[in-house]
Protein backbone atom coordinates (compact mmCIF):
# COMPACT_ATOMS: atom_id res chain seq x y z
CA UNK A 1 0.00 0.00 0.00
CA UNK A 2 3.01 2.74 0.68
CA UNK A 3 3.83 3.18 -2.76
CA UNK A 4 0.26 3.94 -3.47
CA UNK A 5 -0.17 6.44 -0.91
CA UNK A 6 2.15 9.27 -2.20
CA UNK A 7 0.04 9.38 -5.16
CA UNK A 8 -2.84 11.56 -4.86
CA UNK A 9 -5.92 12.22 -7.97
CA UNK A 10 -7.91 16.12 -8.01
CA UNK A 11 -11.75 15.90 -7.30
CA UNK A 12 -13.38 19.10 -7.31
CA UNK A 13 -10.54 20.86 -6.76
CA UNK A 14 -9.51 18.93 -3.66
CA UNK A 15 -6.71 16.28 -3.70
CA UNK A 16 -6.92 12.71 -2.62
CA UNK A 17 -4.46 10.09 -1.63
CA UNK A 18 -5.84 6.44 -2.01
CA UNK A 19 -6.70 6.09 1.81
CA UNK A 20 -8.68 9.68 1.29
CA UNK A 21 -10.42 8.43 -1.67
CA UNK A 22 -11.74 5.59 0.87
CA UNK A 23 -13.02 8.01 3.58
CA UNK A 24 -14.40 10.16 0.56
CA UNK A 25 -16.40 7.34 -0.48
CA UNK A 26 -18.07 7.03 3.03
CA UNK A 27 -18.80 9.94 3.55
CA UNK A 28 -20.53 10.31 0.33
CA UNK A 29 -22.51 7.17 1.50
CA UNK A 30 -23.35 8.86 4.41
CA UNK A 31 -24.63 11.72 3.30
CA UNK A 32 -26.59 9.81 1.12
CA UNK A 33 -28.10 8.21 3.99
CA UNK A 34 -29.40 11.05 5.59
CA UNK A 35 -29.71 14.01 2.87
CA UNK A 36 -32.64 13.78 0.78
CA UNK A 37 -32.25 15.16 -2.87
CA UNK A 38 -28.58 13.54 -2.24
CA UNK A 39 -27.35 11.31 -5.26
CA UNK A 40 -26.31 8.70 -2.92
CA UNK A 41 -30.09 8.67 -1.53
CA UNK A 42 -31.05 5.62 -3.65
CA UNK A 43 -28.99 2.46 -4.97
CA UNK A 44 -29.77 -0.68 -6.81
CA UNK A 45 -29.66 -3.36 -4.57
CA UNK A 46 -28.56 -6.88 -6.81
CA UNK A 47 -29.05 -10.24 -5.43
CA UNK A 48 -28.87 -13.79 -6.66
CA UNK A 49 -32.12 -16.62 -7.09
CA UNK A 50 -32.26 -19.81 -6.02
CA UNK A 51 -31.60 -21.01 -9.77
CA UNK A 52 -28.30 -18.59 -10.03
CA UNK A 53 -30.50 -16.02 -11.77
CA UNK A 54 -29.49 -12.35 -10.87
CA UNK A 55 -31.95 -9.28 -9.91
CA UNK A 56 -31.63 -5.51 -9.27
CA UNK A 57 -33.87 -2.93 -7.81
CA UNK A 58 -33.89 0.35 -6.52
CA UNK A 59 -33.92 1.15 -2.47
CA UNK A 60 -33.70 3.91 -0.19
CA UNK A 61 -30.23 4.32 1.44
CA UNK A 62 -31.66 4.47 5.44
CA UNK A 63 -28.23 4.74 6.88
CA UNK A 64 -24.95 3.82 7.12
CA UNK A 65 -22.34 2.75 9.74
CA UNK A 66 -18.94 4.09 8.21
CA UNK A 67 -17.05 2.46 11.51
CA UNK A 68 -18.86 -1.22 10.84
CA UNK A 69 -18.84 -0.85 6.67
CA UNK A 70 -22.73 -1.38 7.36
CA UNK A 71 -25.26 0.12 4.54
CA UNK A 72 -28.84 -0.20 5.78
CA UNK A 73 -32.08 -0.16 3.80
CA UNK A 74 -35.72 -1.02 4.66
CA UNK A 75 -38.17 -4.12 3.03
CA UNK A 76 -40.79 -6.04 2.93
CA UNK A 77 -40.25 -9.39 4.22
CA UNK A 78 -42.67 -11.13 1.66
CA UNK A 79 -40.52 -9.82 -1.49
CA UNK A 80 -38.55 -11.75 -3.55
CA UNK A 81 -35.08 -9.52 -2.59
CA UNK A 82 -35.64 -11.38 1.02
CA UNK A 83 -36.45 -15.25 -0.62
CA UNK A 84 -32.99 -14.46 -2.35
CA UNK A 85 -31.31 -13.29 0.55
CA UNK A 86 -32.52 -16.12 2.87
CA UNK A 87 -30.80 -18.73 0.73
CA UNK A 88 -28.01 -16.65 -0.62
CA UNK A 89 -26.49 -13.69 1.80
CA UNK A 90 -24.22 -12.19 -0.78
CA UNK A 91 -25.35 -8.97 -2.22
CA UNK A 92 -24.31 -6.00 -4.27
CA UNK A 93 -25.04 -2.27 -3.92
CA UNK A 94 -24.60 -0.07 -6.82
CA UNK A 95 -24.78 4.02 -6.52
CA UNK A 96 -24.11 6.77 -9.00
CA UNK A 97 -24.30 10.36 -8.61
CA UNK A 98 -24.61 12.13 -12.22
CA UNK A 99 -24.17 15.61 -10.45
CA UNK A 100 -20.77 14.25 -8.63
CA UNK A 101 -20.11 11.96 -11.55
CA UNK A 102 -19.24 9.36 -8.93
CA UNK A 103 -19.96 5.65 -8.64
CA UNK A 104 -19.50 3.38 -5.98
CA UNK A 105 -20.06 -0.19 -6.59
CA UNK A 106 -20.15 -2.49 -3.05
CA UNK A 107 -20.56 -6.36 -2.86
CA UNK A 108 -21.47 -7.06 1.28
CA UNK A 109 -23.33 -9.90 3.19
CA UNK A 110 -26.80 -9.02 4.38
CA UNK A 111 -28.31 -9.72 7.81
CA UNK A 112 -31.68 -9.74 7.67
CA UNK A 113 -33.70 -8.02 11.02
CA UNK A 114 -37.38 -8.88 11.21
CA UNK A 115 -39.30 -8.39 14.45
CA UNK A 116 -35.86 -7.68 16.28
CA UNK A 117 -35.30 -4.95 18.48
CA UNK A 118 -33.27 -3.03 15.22
CA UNK A 119 -36.52 -3.38 13.06
CA UNK A 120 -38.82 -2.27 16.11
CA UNK A 121 -36.70 0.84 16.47
CA UNK A 122 -36.64 1.69 12.72
CA UNK A 123 -40.67 0.68 12.58
CA UNK A 124 -41.31 3.22 14.68
CA UNK A 125 -38.97 6.26 12.71
CA UNK A 126 -41.23 4.97 9.72
CA UNK A 127 -43.79 7.53 8.38
CA UNK A 128 -47.56 6.41 8.01
CA UNK A 129 -46.94 6.99 4.52
CA UNK A 130 -43.35 5.09 4.27
CA UNK A 131 -45.63 2.58 6.51
CA UNK A 132 -48.02 2.00 3.73
CA UNK A 133 -45.17 -0.01 1.70
CA UNK A 134 -45.55 -2.72 4.33
CA UNK A 135 -49.63 -2.65 4.15
CA UNK A 136 -50.50 -4.33 1.56
CA UNK A 137 -52.93 -7.39 1.99
CA UNK A 138 -50.86 -9.75 -0.23
CA UNK A 139 -47.33 -10.09 -1.17
CA UNK A 140 -45.49 -7.55 -3.33
CA UNK A 141 -45.73 -8.97 -6.83
CA UNK A 142 -49.02 -10.93 -6.67
CA UNK A 143 -51.27 -11.16 -9.65
CA UNK A 144 -53.83 -9.07 -9.79
CA UNK A 145 -56.92 -9.19 -12.38
CA UNK A 146 -56.74 -5.36 -12.18
CA UNK A 147 -54.93 -2.18 -11.54
CA UNK A 148 -54.44 -2.50 -7.48
CA UNK A 149 -52.68 -0.24 -4.75
CA UNK A 150 -52.32 -3.95 -2.37
CA UNK A 151 -53.49 -1.87 0.31
CA UNK A 152 -57.17 -1.04 1.82
CA UNK A 153 -58.27 1.63 -0.37
CA UNK A 154 -58.82 4.41 2.36
CA UNK A 155 -55.74 4.58 3.11
CA UNK A 156 -54.87 6.61 -0.39
CA UNK A 157 -57.07 9.36 1.40
CA UNK A 158 -56.48 8.89 5.38
CA UNK A 159 -53.09 8.31 6.18
CA UNK A 160 -52.87 4.80 8.41
CA UNK A 161 -52.71 5.57 12.24
CA UNK A 162 -50.61 3.77 14.11
CA UNK A 163 -52.61 1.28 15.23
CA UNK A 164 -54.01 0.15 12.05
CA UNK A 165 -50.17 0.31 10.60
CA UNK A 166 -49.10 -1.33 13.57
CA UNK A 167 -51.03 -4.72 12.19
CA UNK A 168 -48.40 -5.12 9.68
CA UNK A 169 -45.22 -4.31 11.33
CA UNK A 170 -44.70 -7.71 10.83
CA UNK A 171 -44.33 -7.65 7.15
CA UNK A 172 -40.95 -4.75 7.92
CA UNK A 173 -37.60 -5.80 7.72
CA UNK A 174 -34.20 -3.88 8.18
CA UNK A 175 -31.18 -5.35 5.90
CA UNK A 176 -28.10 -4.38 6.98
CA UNK A 177 -25.59 -5.10 4.21
CA UNK A 178 -21.66 -5.72 5.81
CA UNK A 179 -19.35 -4.73 2.89
CA UNK A 180 -16.35 -6.34 2.22
CA UNK A 181 -15.81 -4.37 -1.49
CA UNK A 182 -15.66 -0.95 -2.52
CA UNK A 183 -15.48 0.03 -5.83
CA UNK A 184 -15.10 3.90 -6.40
CA UNK A 185 -14.69 5.40 -10.03
CA UNK A 186 -14.73 8.98 -10.72
CA UNK A 187 -15.58 10.27 -14.44
CA UNK A 188 -13.97 14.06 -15.10
CA UNK A 189 -13.27 15.12 -18.53
CA UNK A 190 -9.69 15.01 -17.68
CA UNK A 191 -9.30 11.08 -17.69
CA UNK A 192 -11.31 8.56 -15.15
CA UNK A 193 -10.07 7.75 -11.75
CA UNK A 194 -10.95 4.14 -9.94
CA UNK A 195 -9.64 2.93 -6.65
CA UNK A 196 -10.49 -1.02 -5.00
CA UNK A 197 -10.84 -1.10 -1.48
CA UNK A 198 -11.67 -5.06 0.52
CA UNK A 199 -12.25 -5.16 4.09
CA UNK A 200 -12.54 -8.11 6.59
CA UNK A 201 -14.18 -8.03 10.15
CA UNK A 202 -14.91 -4.19 9.16
CA UNK A 203 -11.42 -3.26 8.53
CA UNK A 204 -9.58 -2.56 5.68
CA UNK A 205 -7.11 -5.32 5.03
CA UNK A 206 -5.94 -3.95 0.80
CA UNK A 207 -6.21 -0.88 -1.39
CA UNK A 208 -4.98 0.15 -4.86
CA UNK A 209 -5.89 2.48 -7.78
CA UNK A 210 -6.85 0.82 -10.79
CA UNK A 211 -7.39 1.04 -14.54
CA UNK A 212 -10.91 3.14 -14.60
C1 LIG B 1 -36.97 5.44 -5.95
C2 LIG B 1 -37.38 4.07 -5.44
C3 LIG B 1 -37.17 3.77 -4.12
C4 LIG B 1 -37.52 2.52 -3.63
N1 LIG B 1 -37.25 2.21 -2.33
C5 LIG B 1 -37.48 0.96 -1.88
C6 LIG B 1 -37.04 0.58 -0.57
O1 LIG B 1 -36.45 1.37 0.20
N2 LIG B 1 -37.27 -0.70 -0.17
C7 LIG B 1 -37.89 -1.61 -1.00
O2 LIG B 1 -38.05 -2.75 -0.58
N3 LIG B 1 -38.32 -1.27 -2.22
C8 LIG B 1 -38.11 -0.02 -2.70
N4 LIG B 1 -38.49 0.33 -3.97
C9 LIG B 1 -39.21 -0.69 -4.79
C10 LIG B 1 -38.21 -1.70 -5.35
O3 LIG B 1 -37.47 -1.13 -6.41
C11 LIG B 1 -38.87 -3.01 -5.81
O4 LIG B 1 -39.81 -2.75 -6.82
C12 LIG B 1 -39.56 -3.76 -4.67
O5 LIG B 1 -38.80 -3.71 -3.48
C13 LIG B 1 -39.79 -5.23 -5.03
O6 LIG B 1 -38.55 -5.83 -5.33
P1 LIG B 1 -38.34 -7.41 -5.40
O7 LIG B 1 -39.62 -8.01 -5.89
O8 LIG B 1 -37.23 -7.59 -6.38
O9 LIG B 1 -37.98 -7.88 -4.02
C14 LIG B 1 -38.14 1.56 -4.49
C15 LIG B 1 -38.35 1.89 -5.83
C16 LIG B 1 -37.98 3.12 -6.29
C17 LIG B 1 -38.20 3.43 -7.76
Amino acid sequence: MSDTLEQSIIINEGYYTLLQVEQLAWKKLVNGSVKKKNGFRTMCVGTIGEDGSTSQRIVVNRKVDEENKTIFFHTDNRSRKMDDLQKDNRISLLFYDARQRIQIVVKARAILHTDDGLARDRWKSTSPQARLGYMTIEAPNTKSTMPTLGYDKKFSEIKPTDDESNAFQKNFTVIACNVYELEFLYLDYSGNRKANFYYKDNVLTDCFWAVP
